[in-house]
């Protein structure tokens, strides 16, 4: 039986599940989400001071930003997934911590702490978003910045509460199947590959939020909006933009 309600869904659940196939199936996010423009634009906001990851997985973008010399922390809560990342990082330019973003992050304190590829909406519970981002404000140096990238569910109580989507790869077929509840926004998924050696499920989870709505967590945590833009490339932000990438400061009094 397939269970879209996975019993037991913890915050390593979906960074365990997907490790194995995280570097082969996303690397199409290159589209939306461009390695160079964000280790561009996160190198030039650090000033080539301390960075921190949130859901750093397999180092996709932090180990590029550390090869330029910035001293950089990502911390994961899947230690699958951390293990490919200290495979990949021969040279051990990343510091990593094994943690729920929502419950501990390092002492810092960090010129730039940052969230990419809507890695904030796998925290699922609305109290651990608002931790984490507690936990952000309290690690940023005073001129430090959160850079959060996410898409925006526009208009997404209209969005299908169901939905199935197939992938052919060359020996699998994926189907993804979606589940969501218009009430809180969140989304219950099950990945399904289907290969002639049998079948491998792996469960995942989001709880989406508008820009809005995030700005909103922000400013109760005690960070404040300065910039949101489209894209990495500092495109403008407009009321048609499926993709934001927001830059908050702590508010000082
Ligand atoms: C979509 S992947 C993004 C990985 C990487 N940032 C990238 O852009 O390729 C999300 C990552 O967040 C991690 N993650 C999910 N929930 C987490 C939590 N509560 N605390 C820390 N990491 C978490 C997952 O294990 C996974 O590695």
């Amino acid at each position: 039986m397939v269970q879209l309600n996975t019993p037991n869904y913890q915050s390593f659940t979906y960074g365990d599940a997907f490790a194995d196939v995280y570097d082969d199936w996303y690397t199409r996010i290159a589209e939306v989400s461009n390695v160079e423009g964000t280790v561009a634009l996160i190198s030039n906001l650090s000033e080539g001071l301390d960075v921190l990851e949130l859901g750093v997985g397999t180092g996709r973008l932090a180990l590029p930003i550390a090869a330029m010399g910035i001293p950089t922390t990502g911390v994961d809560s899947s230690s699958e997934m951390l293990k490919r990342l200290t495979a990949r990082d021969t040279s051990g330019l990343v510091t990593t911590h094994l943690a729920d973003m929502a419950s501990w992050l390092p002492a810092g304190p960090f010129k730039v702490i940052f969230c990419a590829y809507n890695t904030f909406f796998n925290l699922v519970d609305p109290d651990d978003q608002e931790k984490c981002l507690q936990l952000v404000r309290d690690r940023l140096t005073p001129d430090g910045l959160f850079i959060l990238e996410a898409f925006v569910p526009s208009n997404y109580p209209l969005l299908p509460t169901r939905g199935v989507e197939s992938r052919h790869m060359t020996d699998a077929t994926v189907l993804n199947i979606t589940i969501r509840e218009p009430s809180t926004g969140l989304i219950r998924g099950q990945s399904i590959e289907i290969k002639e050696t049998g079948v491998t499920l792996r469960p995942w989870r989001i709880l989406i939020k508008a820009p809005d709505e995030l700005d909103q967590v922000a400013a109760r945590r005690g960070l404040k909006l300065v910039n949101r833009w489209q894209d990495w490339h500092q495109s403008p932000f407009t009321s048609s933009s499926d993709h934001h990438v927001s830059v908050y400061a702590p508010i000082t009094v």
